[in-house]
């Protein structure tokens, strides 16, 4: 099954999919092995850091091999790409899903890029996720609140063509400063407007019952990655600093099981 394929469904009955940011083989790891417990399916994404750190061709490998070895029902994702290059090569290498990030960028030029990502996307018949709005990336002012727009994400949909739509809600990527406060009016309202599925980004440090109540309101798409990068390496900075052990053998089994833990549990934020 297509990863549009999955979405629309899941956007029929209110349900959604985790997807998941891995960053080495152990948090890969750690994901797949929460996904096959559960009995889950899951989105492995990689960020243009991610690839550009592991490798295309590795980064990719990895994930199919994984996918087959623990018997998961999953997808391989490009997460906020900004260059039309990048999402060339990954469709080129297997993804089956790519987002075009052009949130940042005038609606017209987001909408022109946008297009030509559709196209390249129809040819591998891969899924093309897009964002309006504005959720702070790290490094940026999370206090600027700027969510997507109704009737602009009407015209946006239409126009591009795309499967899925990144909101802007109130999410913020990596900590949260303050407790985040939702938008669920307007997410309300995007769902009512749009009949394709939605996608939360920042899912990281959202209480379960904001998550869950997203999830009944029109988000099918679930995005972690902060809280993993954060686990893994709390971990094995905690078991390092109680050792004089060097085999990452036995070191780094500690970190992947917490991500396991993790994972597992946000699996219950989506169900
Ligand atoms: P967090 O890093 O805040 O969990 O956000 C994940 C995300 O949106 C990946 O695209
Ligand atoms: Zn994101």
């Amino acid at each position: 099954m297509t990863l549009q394929e999955k979405l629309y469904s899941l956007k029929k009955t209110d349900k959604a999919v985790l997807a998941a940011n891995f960053y080495n083989f152990e948090t890969l790891k750690g994901i797949l092995e929460a996904a096959q417990s559960c009995n889950q399916p899951v989105i492995l994404q990689l960020t243009q850091s991610s690839i550009d750190y592991m490798g295309l061709q590795n980064a990719v490998s990895m994930a199919k091999t994984g996918l087959d070895f623990y018997k998961v029902q999953g997808w391989i994702h490009l997460d906020h790409a900004n260059n039309l290059e990048l999402v060339e090569a990954c469709l080129k290498s297997g993804f089956d899903s790519i987002m075009f990030d052009g949130s940042e960028l005038p609606f017209d030029e987001n909408i022109k890029l946008t297009k030509i990502a559709v196209k390249s996307a129809q040819k591998y018949n891969a899924n093309v996720e897009a964002e309006l709005g504005y959720v702070a990336k790290l490094g940026q002012d999370s206090g600027k609140v700027q969510f997507t727009q109704t009737n602009e994400a009407k015209v946006f949909v239409e126009e591009t063509g795309i499967n899925a739509l990144a909101v802007a809600i109130g999410t913020v990527h990596g900590f949260y400063k303050s407790k985040p406060e939702l938008n669920f009016e307007r997410l309300s309202e995007l769902n009512e407007a749009l009949d394709i599925p939605l996608v939360m980004h920042g899912a990281s440090g959202i209480p379960k019952e904001d998550v869950r109540k997203a999830v009944s309101l029109g988000i099918c798409k679930v995005n972690i990655a902060t809280e993993i990068k954060n686990t893994f390496i709390l971990n094995v900075k905690k078991i390092l600093s109680e050792t004089d052990n060097i085999d990452l053998r036995t070191s780094f089994p500690v970190a992947i099981e917490a991500v396991k833990i993790l994972i597992k549990d946000k699996f219950n934020y989506v169900n």
